[in-house]
């Protein structure tokens, strides 16, 4: 286990949008390093730069044509570089995003492999023996028609992204490669050598895309892929025993023990996470990220949504709601490795959509103070909004998170010095869109808050990602909601009114809070909407 992952807080950086040092419209490497005292200021040591890899972004990035080329957009593999050690002088790790479930259609393994004659790559993407057969009886999406080679390939997620092929669990017809068949080695070689490039160049590990996509026809304990992990983890103890690999699979049960040293518990629409931030779920089975509006329509169908989740004001959530599920999965994994809670990420709506600034400090608050490894998306410590706008390489209602970083009040709120037509997504266009260089002046802003708050949880041992979490008060339908990590006390309040509960804990002083609260003879008291930490 790296043990800096132990106090780390991550700033997930979506390179497009975050600044643009040399007025393009679009961010590069330099305008990060511009933005590294900022984030180190902020608290997060920290990052993880989605794909900045050479490709014909057709999904933001995670189409990879080239995994060791920096896309000269953001810049050349050298500025990564120093990129790497501009932020290790600052005392910041640097996540790189793995894509090793699938390349773009463009990537010159996939061309080679389209190719009739047999060659090094034949086996590196997933094939049928005919043209007109198709993937077969799992399910997954396949393109035909493309290639001289006569066969379909399969997809892993988008069209422009042939999945890379890993084997079959159990090949059961004869186009499909084993697990331990020359193929599939060959691919697994070939992401090794990918990491140990960035590696040998001075990242410390990688945020892994579709981690539990790798073999095919997988059992549901994904026996397949958890081999390829944690012979790619043995690699990494022996050689890189610093890197960090962080999984979006959002199974820590399963990804922890196949390698991963975190795993995401995303914020997805049916997950556990969404019962804190934005659990729509209860609206007849209405799936929110399913609704036209995150195509781009009407702002205004969102209201009639009900809202319950749990750090929203007087929305009725509750807390076992998410704790249920939380704690299972935190019991079981918490002596493997960490579980990494979010503000957001590129993928999801921002938390601002449905909170406002008090609501968020209530759910900034509880995220990092929780065990586990934190992900701080740019913007979210000012509350940048969610836009409604047409799709953007692949994004769709994905789009309205990803534009640019709001800096200040100048031109173009600070983000580039380009004409406004050439941005790469426009900013937010409202006169109160909030931005860093006001907020930095304001004590009471949420950045100001956020900035407090990761100041306690460095200076706080307690409150590092160690597995010390103990549940003191958490009932179903009540409040408030109150836990213990090491000697420090954590207690919310989300409600409008005061409550109230006895916690056997004496008298305690507050050493952090939004709001009010007091801990006097074990009877523990809330004002509303607050957050105290004892
Ligand atoms: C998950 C990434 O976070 C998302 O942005 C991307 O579109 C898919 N994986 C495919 O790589």
């Amino acid at each position: 286990m790296p043990g800096w992952l132990k106090d780390a807080v991550f700033y997930e950086i979506y390179p497009q949008s975050f600044c643009d040092s040399n007025g393009d419209g679009i961010g590069d490497f330099q305008g990060i390093i511009t933005k590294l005292d900022y984030i180190r200021d902020l608290g997060c040591n920290a990052l993880w730069i989605n794909p900045c890899f050479d490709s014909p972004f057709h999904d933001a990035g995670y189409d990879v044509r080239d995994y060791k080329k920096a896309a000269p957009r953001y810049g050349t593999n050298e500025d990564l570089i120093r990129l790497f050690e501009e932020a290790h002088q600052r005392g910041i790790h640097v996540l790189l995003d793995l894509v090793p479930g699938h390349t773009s259609e463009e990537h010159a393994w996939f061309q080679e492999s389209c190719r009739l004659e047999r060659n090094e790559y034949s086996d590196r993407f997933i094939w049928t023996e005919f043209c007109f057969q198709g993937a077969g009886n799992h399910g997954y999406p396949y393109v035909g028609g493309e290639a001289e080679r006569p066969g379909t390939y399969l997809l892993n997620f988008f069209k422009c992204q042939p999945a890379l092929n890993y084997g079959w669990l159990d090949p059961d017809e004869s186009w499909k490669c084993s697990t331990d068949s020359a193929g599939a080695r060959g691919t697994i070689e070939a992401i090794k050598d990918v990491m140990r490039f960035w590696m040998d160049r001075g990242c410390d590990g990688f945020r892994v895309d579709m981690a539990a996509s790798l073999v095919k026809g997988d059992d549901e304990k994904k026996t397949g892929t958890s081999r390829i992990w944690k012979e790619i983890r043995a690699m990494l103890d022996k050689d890189y025993p610093e890197c960090a690999l962080v999984a979006e699979w959002s199974h820590p049960d399963l990804s922890l023990p196949a390698g991963f040293h975190a795993d995401f518990l995303l914020n997805e629409p049916a997950g556990p996470y969404a019962k804190l931030v934005r659990d729509y779920q209860n609206h007849a089975g209405r799936n929110i990220l399913s609704d036209p509006y995150f195509t781009g329509l009407d702002p205004e169908q969102i209201p009639e949504l009900e809202d319950h989740s749990f750090f929203k004001k007087d929305a009725g959530g509750d807390i076992t709601r998410f704790l249920d599920e939380y704690l299972r999965l935190y019991e079981e994994t918490k002596d493997t490795g960490y579980i990494s809670m979010i503000t957001c990420n590129h993928d999801t709506v921002r938390p601002s959509f449905n909170m406002d600034q008090r609501e968020l400090e209530l759910f900034y608050a509880f995220l990092f103070t929780m065990p586990g490894v934190p992900f701080l998306y740019y913007g979210d410590e000012i509350g940048q909004r969610y836009l409604s706008l047409r799709t953007k390489e692949g994004g769709y209602f994905r789009t309205g998170s990803r534009t640019p970083m709001q800096w200040s009040r100048e031109k173009n709120l600070g983000f580039s010095g380009a004409d406004e037509k050439d941005l790469y997504l426009p900013v937010d266009p409202s006169q109160d869109a909030p931005v860093v260089s006001e907020m930095q002046k304001d004590p009471d802003s949420l950045l100001n808050t956020v900035r407090s708050l990761l100041k306690l949880r460095r200076e706080e041992e307690d409150l590092h990602g160690q597995p010390n979490l103990k549940i003191l008060y958490a009932e179903s339908g009540k409040l408030p909601f109150v836990y213990q990590r090491g000697e420090r006390i954590c207690a919310v309040n989300p409600s409008s009114g005061q409550v109230s509960v006895r916690i056997d804990a004496g008298d305690r002083d507050a050493v952090w809070k939004v709001g009010e609260g007091s801990l006097q003879d074990g009877v523990l008291t809330l004002e509303a909407q607050s957050f105290v930490v004892f």
